[in-house]
């Protein structure tokens, strides 16, 4: 995977796969420390304990289109390089926790990438689901609710082509007033 944000897309397919309504991607860069905390939760049917036990297993997957279930395997990866972690929790019926720490000062570090770009192609290709979207960076803030466009669109669709437009350029200022730009 070339960069964070490729992952983050890859990891709320799973929750959609998962039939999750609702998706919440939280990110937290301490600068000081040198480090960036990411969190996806979603609502989704979850897993049991057996499916846990071997979800960081690169062989294991419950599609049947392949053999290989990669993209877990890949993120824990991704983060162990850097020399931090990941950890799933998972409830069934109620949902998926999936946390990872990377040290962004560190060589093997991926690039966080566009996230405005996975969450328009997130937004774009699962219109019936949610997604909650909250980046920190030291003390700032910047949180973008679907709910929330959806009740300003009334009867527009959140996947008309201005609309992702809107949301990628929206998403986009919010991060580079997160990084002390424009
Ligand atoms: N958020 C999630 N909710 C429920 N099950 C999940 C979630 N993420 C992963 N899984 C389970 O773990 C398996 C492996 O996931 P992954 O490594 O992404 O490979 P793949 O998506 O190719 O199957 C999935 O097939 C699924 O059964
Ligand atoms: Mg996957």
């Amino acid at each position: 995977m070339e960069d964070i944000s490729l992952h983050l897309l890859d990891l709320a397919q799973n929750s959609i796969a998962a039939e999750a309504t609702l998706v919440e991607i939280y990110i937290k860069e301490i600068t000081e420390k040198g480090c960036m905390y990411l969190r996806i939760h979603d609502n989704g049917k979850g897993m049991d304990q057996q499916q846990l036990d071997k979800i960081s297993d690169p062989f294991y997957t419950t599609r049947t289109s392949r053999k290989v279930g990669l993209g877990v395997p890949l993120f824990k990866a991704s983060a162990e390089a850097t020399g931090g972690y990941m950890r799933i929790n998972s409830a069934q019926n109620k949902g998926t926790i999936l946390e990872a720490l990377f040290y962004t000062n560190h060589i093997d570090c991926l690039p966080l990438g566009k996230p405005e770009e996975s969450l328009a192609a997130l937004i774009f290709l699962n219109s019936e689901v949610d997604f909650v979207y909250c980046h920190e960076v030291n003390s700032r803030q910047f949180r973008f609710d679907t709910r929330e466009v959806r009740k300003i669109l009334g009867e527009v669709s959140i996947t008309e082509p201005e609309v992702i437009d809107w949301i990628k350029k929206h998403i986009k200022s919010g991060l580079d007033e997160l990084y002390g730009g424009a």
